[in-house]
């Protein structure tokens, strides 16, 4: 492999706390060996902007390892490997765009690029590393669904962000006698609703993993409504969690280079509530709230970790694969495998085991 002069660094898909720290410690990292590092900016739509490719010096990363968000803007729209077009003849298709990014990195002289993103940012990056260009991968993600690490940066934010909004829940709820029903991000597994609703102690947890009945669920409330119960009920539901029978509720169906937007369920959760046990119930959405913030302390050493560890993987001649964390250790993995499937919550995990022996309901039969 020829001597690494310049590191690109992008972000791409939702941001999630603690991608300062991984920028500032490649950025470091980087520069302690003598390369150059440049960042491109809102994934690889820099690369076809005026000022979208900037210089990372010292300067440019210092003081951000607190800070959330990411200091070279994100996007999770348009994927330019499968970039939408309309034909002339009105068709809508997609193009492949890896060439020109190949060619933009190119005329940069950029040698090898740092992509910090989830599974869609990964897939373009392994996509890219086919086409020749040198990635190393850094995962990202509050849902903590990649597979090949045992948790990414944001999760541990996202579950504290998430767990002080149901704290806060209780008081209103037990004032009231009310059933609050919390809809919190995870489109395809419930990470992040399973650890904040049994750290907040909630009644029920709906994730997409475990298929939910309303009749499973109504009786769990009807329980502590009973005569001598608390009389007040936290509901904690993942924004992909499924009926039995059913999907998952979207606001706005995917589309080419674009994901599905999922959101809902917990409004339809607490009119059924309602409905059917006679409860006063409120249902709300926790949204960005979860994405937003100061990192905590541990994703900000997990976001430093894997940071210094991509560099060190370049600094090795590895590419087409990403850092991941097996405690104690981080790791590279090849891109191929950390892509190729989600990391779901394991069902009989002592997580849940924990969650069901303090009789916590999943909305299923196993309570
Ligand atoms: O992938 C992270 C995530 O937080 C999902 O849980 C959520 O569905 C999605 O991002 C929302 O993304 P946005 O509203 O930014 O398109």
């Amino acid at each position: 492999m020829p001597p690494i002069r310049r590191v690109a660094i992008n972000t791409g898909g939702g941001d999630a706390p603690g991608l300062n720290a991984v920028i500032r410690a490649a950025v470091l990292s980087c520069l302690n060996r003598g390369w150059e590092v440049y960042g491109i900016r809102k994934g690889y739509e820099g690369l076809y902007e005026q000022d979208g490719v900037i210089r990372l010096d010292r300067n440019a990363v210092r003081g951000i390892t607190h800070l959330g968000g990411t200091i070279l803007g994100t996007t999770n729209r348009g994927n330019p490997v499968e970039w939408p077009i309309t034909l002339p003849d009105g068709t809508q298709t997609t193009i492949d765009r890896s060439p020109e990014i190949l060619k933009k990195f190119g005329e940069w002289g950029l040698d090898v690029l740092i992509a910090i993103g989830g599974d869609g940012s990964l897939r373009i990056a392994h996509h890219l590393a086919k086409q020749g260009l040198s990635v190393v991968g850094v995962p990202k993600t509050i849902d903590n669904d990649l597979a090949a690490t045992q948790v990414t940066f944001g999760f541990h934010t996202a579950v504290q962000t998430a767990t002080e909004a149901i704290d806060k829940l209780h008081s209103t709820a037990e004032s009231h006698e009310r059933v609050m029903v919390v809809e919190l991000m995870g489109r395809h597994t419930g990470w992040i609703a399973l650890f904040a609703g049994l750290s907040g102690t909630a009644d029920v947890i709906l994730i997409p993993e475990i298929p939910y009945s309303m009749a499973a669920v109504c009786r769990k409330i009807e329980e502590r409504y009973a005569p001598g119960g608390p009389r007040f009920s936290i509901v904690v539901v993942a924004e992909g969690a499924k009926p039995v029978e059913g999907d998952a509720v979207l606001r706005e169906e995917g589309a080419p280079g674009v994901n599905a937007r999922y959101g809902g369920i917990a409004e339809q959760v607490a009119a059924v509530i309602g409905e059917r046990t006679g409860c006063e119930t409120r249902s709300l959405v926790l949204g960005h709230l979860q994405r937003g913030g100061q990192p905590t302390a541990y994703d900000r050493l997990l976001g430093l970790r894997f940071g210094a560890a991509a560099v060190d993987l370049i600094a090795r001649g590895h590419t087409d694969c990403m850092v991941g964390l097996n405690p104690p250790d981080i790791q590279a993995v090849p891109l191929e495998e950390a892509v190729a499937d989600i990391k779901r919550v394991p069902i009989d995990g002592d997580v849940v085991l924990t969650a069901r022996s303090m009789g916590i309901s999943f909305g299923d039969d196993g309570a």
